[in-house]
Parts: structure tokens; C-alpha cells; sequence
């Protein structure tokens, strides 16, 4: 009797066991209808924690409402991985191919080698400037700078203030749009003047505490508002902010809408995030992927420029939005995160007054 139910729990497991391996790594949906393949390649799991919690499942979810084949990796922030993850991932017949570039250089070969093999390829979220891809999926990533710009200067208003910039990846052309479009809102603003700016590369969480301690101590703690890239160097941020008892005085912007990120703005340490449905992102590429894998043009909403490759390259750009403490509910509502992860402990009361349950 004992035996058999050892036995029984024995197969319950291995069941789950062998469910979870096909939900994770390789996420080889079975879906069938197809005539093609599609790979996604993400780019880490550490510059940001959408990639693995909001795109992975988000992308998930699309392909499998379009019954379409795919598999989904992760380049764990190496590029060379990346390139032989897209290899692994041609072989095994994959016709169409979206990769997050870990940086333009290594993007540009990857997708240079897929064009060669008959591979069609798309750039989601970043542009690989000086690559071939036929499509690239994102949002509009100035507008995402403008609104942390604007961000700031409200939670600023117009009393002087010493600003230190935070920026992304130096390899990240997100990073450099976010940055020209934050500066291009704070920078007419006299009453503003910049005391630091420096690019934390990979977005490195753990680089970002020492530079910006850095930069910070340069400035003589002198500093009323910092401009930072993502939630993640926020987190950084306000880490250093808290040690300097300053946290809460100083606003920090943000992106991404990451529960640490909410939960920051809940409790009035950070000023702002910009919310990027992984639900549409995702949506869009699926929408765009399929269209190649049957051979049909996909709809776009413009081009994009590359400057690097002097080429527009067909584009679909979606419409960020601006979180601050009075929408946060707002990301909760269109599913983006889930009440139950962001009202955890004390920030069950802030919830609560902020309307979230
Ligand atoms: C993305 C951001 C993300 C960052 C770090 C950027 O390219 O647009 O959403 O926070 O990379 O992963």
C-alpha cells in the first residue's frame, strides 16, 4: 500500500518535473499549426527582472494563443552564449529570430549569419544599430526619457536643484534615448543644474552603488534629484540615499514597473517608473513573428532610424506611461504585476490607501 503510493508520488513528480522543463528553458511550444519556428533570445536575467518575470511569460502566453511553434533562452548576459543559443536555435529550425542584442556588434553578426541561412530577424526592444533585422519591436524609447524627464521635474518643481544623471548600458541604444530624452526636459530648466552623470555598463545593479557613491560623495551630498535609467539603478540609488539618511528627501526616477519599483514609489522613495506593457511588447512581436513565418509583410508603425547601418528599418513603437504614487494601481489593474507580490508586509497599509487589493 505504502509502496504503491510512494509510487504514485514518484510519477506526480516526474510529471511536474518534466511540465517544468518544458516551461522554462527551452519553452518549445507544441503548438503545431505552422509552417515555421519562431526563437526569441533574451538578453539576462540582471539589468532588469522584466525579462525572465513580465517578457517570458507575456511572450509565452502570445505564442501560444497563435497555436504558433517557438522556443524562448536566455543569453544570461553573455554574448557569446547568445551566438550559440541562435546557432542551436537555426539548426533546430527556427525560421524566424528575435533577439534582445547585448550589444550592437555582436546583435549585427548574429542576425548577419541568420540572413545567410535564410533566417528572418527581429530587434525587440533594442535596436541593433548597424544590423539587418527586417523588423524592430518596441516603444517609443525618447518618449520613455521625456516622460522620466518630466517625471522629475515634477516631483522637483522650481526650486534650484543639483541633479545627478544614472544612465544604462553604453552599449544599450534604449539607454542613450532614455538619457537624450530625459536631458532634453530637464536641461531648459534653469533653476536645474547637473552635479554628475555617468552610464553604469550591463546596467549593473551592484556597479551602480559604487558609481553613483561615487558621484554622489563628488557632489558633496549636495544633490536634490537623480535621473536613473531603470528601476533596478534606482534600487542602487536609494540604497546609498538610505546610508546618507536621505532617502524620500531626493526623488529618483525609474522604469520598467518592477514590484521593487512600486513598492519604492508606495513608500515615497522613489518619484516615478514608466510603465511598458510586456502584455503589448510581447503582443506586438508575436504579432510581427508570425506574420514573417507565413511570408507576409507585418504592419508597422513607422520606421526607425539606424544610423549606423543608414538605414530606416520598419518599426512597430508602442506608447509608455508615466507611474507615479497616484496611478500605481493603474499597473496592478492592466495585470503588469500582482497586488499580492507588490503589498507584501508594510507595504500591505500603502496598498491599501493607495486603493490596490
Ligand atoms: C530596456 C529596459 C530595461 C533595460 C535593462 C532596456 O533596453 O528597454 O526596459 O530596464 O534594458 O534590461
Amino acid at each position: 500500500m505504502k509502496r504503491t503510493r510512494n509510487i504514485m508520488v514518484a510519477v506526480a513528480m516526474a510529471a511536474t518535473l518534466s511540465l517544468a522543463a518544458c516551461g522554462s528553458d527551452d519553452g518549445a511550444g507544441d503548438g503545431g499549426s505552422s509552417e515555421g519556428k519562431i526563437g526569441v533570445i533574451l538578453p539576462d536575467t540582471k539589468s532588469s527582472v522584466r525579462w525572465e518575470s513580465a517578457d517570458r511569460p507575456a511572450l509565452e502566453a502570445a505564442f501560444e494563443d497563435a497555436d504558433v511553434e517557438y522556443t524562448i533562452q536566455n543569453a544570461e548576459g553573455d554574448a557569446e552564449k547568445m551566438a550559440t543559443i541562435a546557432d542551436g536555435m537555426i539548426a533546430d529550425g527556427v525560421t524566424v529570430l528575435a533577439i534582445v542584442n547585448l550589444d550592437s556588434d555582436s546583435g549585427a553578426a548574429i542576425q548577419e549569419k541568420a540572413a545567410a541561412q535564410g533566417v528572418k530577424t527581429i530587434d525587440y526592444d533594442r535596436l541593433t544599430l548597424g544590423g539587418s533585422a527586417d523588423y524592430y519591436v518596441s516603444f517609443d524609447n525618447t518618449v520613455v526619457g521625456e516622460l522620466q524627464g518630466e517625471g522629475l521635474a515634477q516631483c522637483l518643481g522650481d526650486t534650484p536643484a543639483n541633479v545627478i544623471y544614472l544612465n544604462g548600458s553604453p552599449t544599450d541604444n534604449n539607454a542613450t534615448l532614455f538619457s537624450a530624452g530625459a536631458h532634453s526636459k530637464l536641461d531648459p530648466i534653469a533653476a536645474y543644474t547637473q552635479v554628475g552623470e555617468q552610464a553604469v555598463p550591463d546596467w549593473d545593479n551592484e556597479q551602480a552603488v559604487t558609481i553613483f557613491e561615487q558621484l554622489y560623495t563628488q557632489a558633496g551630498g549636495d544633490v536634490q534629484g537623480v535621473y536613473a535609467a531603470n528601476d533596478g539603478l534606482a534600487g542602487s540609488v536609494i540604497s546609498i540615499l538610505e546610508k546618507n539618511g536621505q532617502a524620500g528627501q531626493v526623488p529618483v526616477t525609474g522604469q520598467d514597473a518592477t514590484v521593487e519599483g512600486l513598492q519604492n514609489i508606495l513608500a515615497g522613495t522613489q518619484c516615478m517608473t514608466v510603465y511598458k506593457s510586456a502584455k503589448l511588447e510581447a503582443g506586438a512581436l508575436a504579432d510581427t513573428a508570425i506574420a514573417l513565418v507565413k511570408g507576409e509583410d507585418a504592419e508597422t508603425t513607422g520606421t526607425t532610424e539606424d544610423a549606423t547601418g543608414d538605414r530606416d528599418v520598419p518599426s512597430v513603437l508602442l506608447t509608455p506611461e508615466s507611474i507615479t504614487k497616484d496611478n500605481v494601481k493603474s499597473v496592478v489593474d492592466d495585470g503588469g504585476v500582482k497586488a499580492e507580490d507588490v503589498c507584501t508586509g508594510d507595504f500591505a497599509a500603502l496598498c491599501e490607501a493607495a486603493g490596490i487589493s
